[in-house]
Parts: structure tokens; C-alpha cells; sequence
């Protein structure tokens, strides 16, 4: 869907890069998600992947073909949500929506949306009196609008409660079913690990990593087992190399004639791959 090749960019007034050389590309169909710390230019990628920001160096095809060749169809074919959620404060959700659905030649149907995420009842309230996640979730639905083949999502669960979360997770999954293409910016890796199907890890305006999360559990993580077991009333702990287990007198004497308490393999958590790859910790 997308093939980005040698992506340069640096904002005009800036003394630097902010992207400086990166490759990737998203399939059609996948979750792809771009991870990295606090100001390494996630959402400039994203903006630069919707036509936001222009005068990058490199090459971005979409569909195969260059993206400076798309006039405004493009639009058309790209749903986004912006990390700050954007709304005209002394319309109505309802209004607001009405407003943007112009500016598409087809749109969804507006009213099952805002049941789903839970808005329905408050559409005809003022944005100046909706809370936090309410403008989150009218954000999600503006992203929908236009039935989009692609989806820019930058960071759509923050400030979410963990039941309307999961709800804009559940949208976002049956949005892949059918298939459509969504590139997912999130510090959230649990998020990550529940929706994406590959992830790209940015550091210092490069990409570090690309992986499924499941590949970099598997490169990341030693590979043991912990086992914790009860032996003459005393709490024992041991670890084992998963290599030729089965084969490991020891491994298997404790589990054929010990009570086992705990026992699991140390896969390194997404949160661990993190700071491991970027070098700084998620929250910095
Ligand atoms: N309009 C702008 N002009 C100049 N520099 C900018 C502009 N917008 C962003 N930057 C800089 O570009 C870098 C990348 O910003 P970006 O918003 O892409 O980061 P991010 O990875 O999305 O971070 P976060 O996780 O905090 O959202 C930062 O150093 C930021 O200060
Ligand atoms: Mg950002």
C-alpha cells in the first residue's frame, strides 16, 4: 500500500533533520505500527504520509505509484486522527461531523458510529461541553468518515477509559477485517501487542527495528524458563535453557515429583523491547 524509500525531512526552520533516512513499507491489510520515543517524529511521518507536510527528500509511493502524483483523490482514500483532537467548540458533535462529512464525495453512516462509541445520546451537545475522551472519540469517528482504504491513527486511546478503548480497538480491528490498511502511532504497548501486525520502532529519527511483535518477544527475550516449586515445604526457584528441555533430567524431575508454583518462559515484554531498541524508557 505504501513503499517509503530514503525518507529525508527537516521542518524549514529547523538546524536538523527530523527524519533522516528512513525505509519501510505497509501492506495492504495490516495494522503497521510506528513506535519510538517522545519526539522522534512518529507524527511527522504520519503527516508527511498524508500530504500534511511537503518538501521531504526520498520517495513515497502509494498504491505504487509516487504520492506527489495524487491530487486531491487522495484525500479521499485516507481517513486520519490527529493526535490533538481538533473540533469547532461551539458546534455540536453532530454539526461538526455534518461540517466534514462535506467535504467528501461518500461518507459512512454517521448515526451507528456514534452509537458504537458510545456518543449517540450527546450529539447534539456542544464540543465546548464534551470531556476529554468524548472529543477522543468524536476524533475516531471524523477519521471514518469517508470510509477510508487507509488509516493514520496517531495515538486514538490516549485519555480513553478501558472500556470505550477497547471499543475503538474492537473498530479498528473489524476496520483491518475488511480490509483496510491503518498505520497506528501508540506509546501504549499493550495496544500493540493486541492490534499490530508489524511494528517499526523509531531512535534518533531513524528506524531501529521492524518486526511482528510476536519476532521481537521471540529476538529479544533469553531463551528460559522460570520455574518456581515447592520441595520439603521450602520455595525453590531454578532456570532452564529451552534448548533440548525435554532432554533436561532435572528440568523433568521437578516436574514429574515437585509441586510446581510458577512456571514461564522469560519473554521479554513489548515495554522491555523498547527501552532495549530506542534507548530510553516509553514515558520520557
Ligand atoms: N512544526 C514544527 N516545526 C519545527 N519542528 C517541529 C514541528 N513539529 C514538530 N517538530 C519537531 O520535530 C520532532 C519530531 O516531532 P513529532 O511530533 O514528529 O514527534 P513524535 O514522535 O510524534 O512525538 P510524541 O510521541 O511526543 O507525539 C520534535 O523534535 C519536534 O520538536
Ligand atoms: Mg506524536
Amino acid at each position: 500500500m505504501y513503499q517509503i524509500n530514503n525518507l529525508v525531512f527537516r521542518y524549514p526552520k529547523n538546524k536538523e533533520d527530523t527524519i533522516k533516512n528512513i525505509s519501510f513499507e505497509i501492506k495492504k491489510g495490516e495494522i503497521f505500527g510506528l513506535l519510538g520515543p517522545s519526539g522522534v517524529g512518529k507524527s511527522t511521518t504520519q503527516k508527511i504520509l498524508i500530504k500534511l507536510l511537503t518538501g521531504y527528500k526520498g520517495e513515497i509511493l502509494y498504491k505504487g505509484k509516487d504520492l506527489k502524483s495524487y491530487g486531491s483523490s487522495y484525500f479521499e482514500e485516507v481517513g486520519v486522527g490527529f493526535e490533538m483532537p481538533v473540533h469547532f467548540s461551539k458546534l455540536t458533535a453532530e454539526e461538526n461531523l455534518n461540517f466534514f462529512k462535506k467535504l467528501y464525495s461518500s461518507t459512512v453512516d454517521v448515526d451507528s458510529l456514534l452509537k458504537r462509541v458510545g456518543l449517540y445520546d450527546d450529539r447534539k451537545k456542544r464540543i465546548g461541553q464534551y470531556s476529554k475522551g468524548m472529543k477522543v472519540r468524536l476524533n475516531f469517528i471524523r477519521a471514518m468518515l469517508n470510509n477510508p482504504k487507509a488509516l493514520f491513527l496517531d495515538e486514538p486511546t490516549n485519555g480513553l477509559d478501558p472500556k470505550n478503548a477497547r471499543i475503538i480497538k474492537e473498530l479498528i480491528k473489524e476496520f483491518k477485517e475488511k480490509g483496510g490498511t491503518v498505520l497506528l502511532t501508540t506509546h501504549l504497548m499493550n495496544d500493540v501487542d493486541e492490534l499490530c501486525d508489524r511494528v517499526a520502532f523509531m531512535a534518533g529519527g531513524k528506524i531501529a527495528e521492524i518486526s511482528s511483535p510476536k519476532d521481537l518477544k521471540l529476538k529479544y527475550g533469553s531463551r528460559e524458563v522460570d520455574i518456581e516449586y515447592r520441595d520439603d515445604d521450602r520455595v525453590k526457584r531454578a532456570t532452564f535453557g529451552l534448548d533440548k528441555l525435554g532432554a533436561n533430567e532435572e528440568f523433568l524431575n521437578i516436574i514429574k515429583n515437585k509441586e510446581i508454583i510458577t512456571i514461564h518462559s522469560k519473554e521479554n515484554t513489548l515495554d522491555d523491547i523498547f527501552i532495549k531498541v530506542t534507548g530510553v524508557t516509553n514515558d520520557e
